[in-house]
Formats: C-alpha cells, structure tokens, sequence
C-alpha cells in the first residue's frame, strides 16, 4: 500500500487506524467512509492518492480523457484549470466552493473582483462531472475534480506530475468575501502576497513555485495597466519593466479601453509548462507586478529561489509538484463533512 508513503502513520496506533479503515473499506466497498473515519470518529487522516481506488477506479482516466480533448481544442484552457483549484483551495480551502452558482443561499465567489470576468473552465468541469456522474454515481467530488483536472493541465501542457492526494469533500456554502481577501491582487507587493501565502499555511518556496504557474495563460489588461502607466501614483511606468517589453505591452493595452485584451504571462512559451517564466523574470519581462516582485521585491529569499528555477527546470518541477500537494491540501472537508454534490454549481 503506498498510503505508508503520505506520511500518515506517524504512530503504531495510526497504523492499526488504517488497517481499520482498510477492513471497513473492502468490505462495504466504499472507500469514501471507509477510509475518512477511524475510532472515535475523528476525520483526522486527510487525503490519500486511493481514495477511489477502489469506488471509483477509473476517477483519472475519465478526468484525463476530458481534458485531452478540451486542451486540444484549446490550449488555454491548461491554465484556467490549473487557476480554479488555486482560486477554489485559497477560499475556505479546497472543497469546490468557487463552482457554486448564485442561488437564494448561495453568494457566488464567481463573483468576487479576482474571479469576475476572470476565471474560467466551468463547462469542462460540468463535463468531467456528468462523465463521473454516470460512471460511478455520487462518488467523486468536485473539489477532487479540481484537484485532479489542476494536475492533469499540468501535465498535458508538459509539466510535472505527482501523486494526487483525494478524498476531498464539497462544501454546501461559498464565501465571497473571502474570495475577495484571500486570493492575491496582481498588484501586490512582495509582503503582502507573502502574507496572503501564510494566512494559507504556505511559504515563501510555495509562492515561488507555484508562482510559476504562469508559465501558461495569459491575463488582461486591466491587471497589468497599473505598471504600464501609473505604476506608483506618479503617471509613470514601473521602471523594473524591460524597455521593449514595456512597449510591446502598451500597445496591446493602451491607457483607455482595452481592458479585456490579453497579453500571455509567458510570451516566450504561453501553453507550454516550463521555466521560462522565471527566466523572463530575471530579464525584467514579468507580466504581473506579482511577478516582477518576486525578483525585485526585497524581502526575504525570493530572489534567490526564482534565479533557482529559473536555473534549474528540474528543480522547479519538483517543487511546483509539492506546493502543488501543500496547496491542494489546504483546509480540506473530509469524512461526514460537507458533500459530494451531483451537480457542482450546486448543492445537493
Ligand atoms: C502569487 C499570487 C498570484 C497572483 C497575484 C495571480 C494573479 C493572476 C492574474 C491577475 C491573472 C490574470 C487574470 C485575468 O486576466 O483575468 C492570473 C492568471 C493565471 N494564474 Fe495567477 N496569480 C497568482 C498565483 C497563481 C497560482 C498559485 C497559480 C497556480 C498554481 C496561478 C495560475 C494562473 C494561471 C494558470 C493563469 C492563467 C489563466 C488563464 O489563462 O485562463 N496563479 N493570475
Ligand atoms: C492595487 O489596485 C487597486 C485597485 O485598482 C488599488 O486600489 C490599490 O491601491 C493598488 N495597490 C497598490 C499597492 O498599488
């Protein structure tokens, strides 16, 4: 059992806790409750790669099977899926709660200034759910979907891989608010996306690696203006901006209008999953403020992990692989808590 790899049997008696739930597992053939719950019924095993192991085995192959084709179709659609379980973990943690419509209940994240206008992917979502849904019904939630799709974009798009910790479980409520506050601005400063990091139980190495989740997608205008024009509220540029890249980007973004127009976080290679984001870095061609200060921003080491990766693409995929599992670990409902919803822009 590679479950003895996660970590999770610090103790004699957490291994007698797993065998425990191995029993219940085979015999009920469900693994979901099987697994979650040990004596005293305290939820505290957290995730494990073979949640579905054996509930719903074929859980990756249809989530992959999805992806192909909807990546293929459009190459971007790597990046928005990889950014939904980043904007989903930082908001109550990783439990889907981003997918949730507008209802009577419901005030949707989809609504909050980083996601407006702004996130995407939903209908492929929607599509590995209907294929889930049927395959094995009510089994698989949504915040594992993101999990999985996050990894599978990753992937696809010719990154690294790693072994995906499941069992998460959706959440019957949403948080605007905290959509609103926790998920960073892209004109923060270095301390403040190092804060926004901590709140969430990740460091600085996380926010650096995971940073470099831009090396696919793009962004708009509006989110990048600021540094083109009134980067310190004296109406000029960033001066960290490279001189010609400065001008491309202000002609994909001029001064009035355009806001929606997009301009790749990665011009050099925008689908394909690499490190040249942190080279771009070091060449004074970051998108984001966000970006640039990873470098620049004086606090801490940043500097020196970004002109790490930057250096060393083996390096950076094996630490985006395990802030990945930090970030996908975040807050997590497991065992009787929260659902598994049918349809994730709702609650059952
Ligand atoms: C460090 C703080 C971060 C900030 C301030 C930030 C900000 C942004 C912004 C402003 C955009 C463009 C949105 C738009 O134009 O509407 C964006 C796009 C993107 N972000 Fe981040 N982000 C951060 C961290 C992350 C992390 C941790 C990941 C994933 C590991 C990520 C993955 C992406 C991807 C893939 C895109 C492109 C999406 C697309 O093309 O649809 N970002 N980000
Ligand atoms: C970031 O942008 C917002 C909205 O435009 C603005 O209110 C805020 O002052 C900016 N923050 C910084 C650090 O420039």
């Amino acid at each position: 059992m590679t479950v003895y790899r996660q970590g999770l049997l610090k103790s004699p008696m957490a291994f007698l806790k797993v065998a425990f739930g191995l029993l219940i597992t085979v015999s009920l053939a469900h693994p979901g409750l099987g697994f979650g719950w040990g004596f005293g019924g305290a939820p505290s095993y957290g995730l494990f790669p073979q949640f579905y192991q054996f509930s719903c085995p074929q859980a990756d192959d249809i989530v992959m099977s999805v992806l192909d084709k909807a990546i293929a179709k459009e190459p971007r659609m790597a990046a928005s899926l990889l950014r939904l379980h980043f904007h989903d973990c930082f908001v109550q943690g990783c439990d889907a709660s981003v997918l949730l419509d507008d209802s009577a209940t419901i005030a949707s994240e989809k609504n909050a200034l980083p996601n407006r206008n702004s996130i995407r992917g939903f209908e492929v979502i929607d599509e590995i759910k209907a294929k889930l849904e049927e395959a094995c019904p009510q089994t698989v939630s949504c915040a594992d979907i993101l999990a999985m799709a996050a990894r599978g974009s990753t992937v696809l798009s010719g990154g690294p891989s790693w072994e995906l910790p499941l069992g998460r479980r959706d959440s019957k409520i949403a948080s605007l608010s905290a959509a609103n506050n926790n998920i960073p601005p892209p004109n923060s400063t270095l301390q403040n996306l190092i804060a926004l990091f901590q709140r969430q139980g990740l460091d600085e190495v996380d926010l650096v690696a995971l940073s470099g989740g831009h090396t696919i997608g793009v962004a708009r205008c509006a989110t990048f203006k600021q540094r083109l024009y009134n980067q310190n509220g004296n109406n000029l540029p960033d001066e960290t901006l490279e001189r010609s890249y400065y001008y491309g980007l202000k002609s994909v973004c001029p001064k009035s209008g355009g806001d929606n127009n997009i301009s790749p976080l990665d011009f050099g290679s925008p689908v394909k999953f690499d490190n040249l984001y942190f080279k771009l870095i070091l060449w004074g061609k970051g998108l984001l403020n966000s970006d640039q200060v990873l470098l620049t921003g004086n606090v801490g080491n940043t500097m020196e992990l970004v002109k790490a990766f930057a250096e060393d693409g083996n390096l950076f995929f094996e630490q985006f692989a395990k802030s990945m599992i930090k970030m996908g670990n975040i807050n997590p409902l497991t065992g009787f808590n929260g659902e598994v919803r049918k349809n994730c822009r709702l609650v059952n």
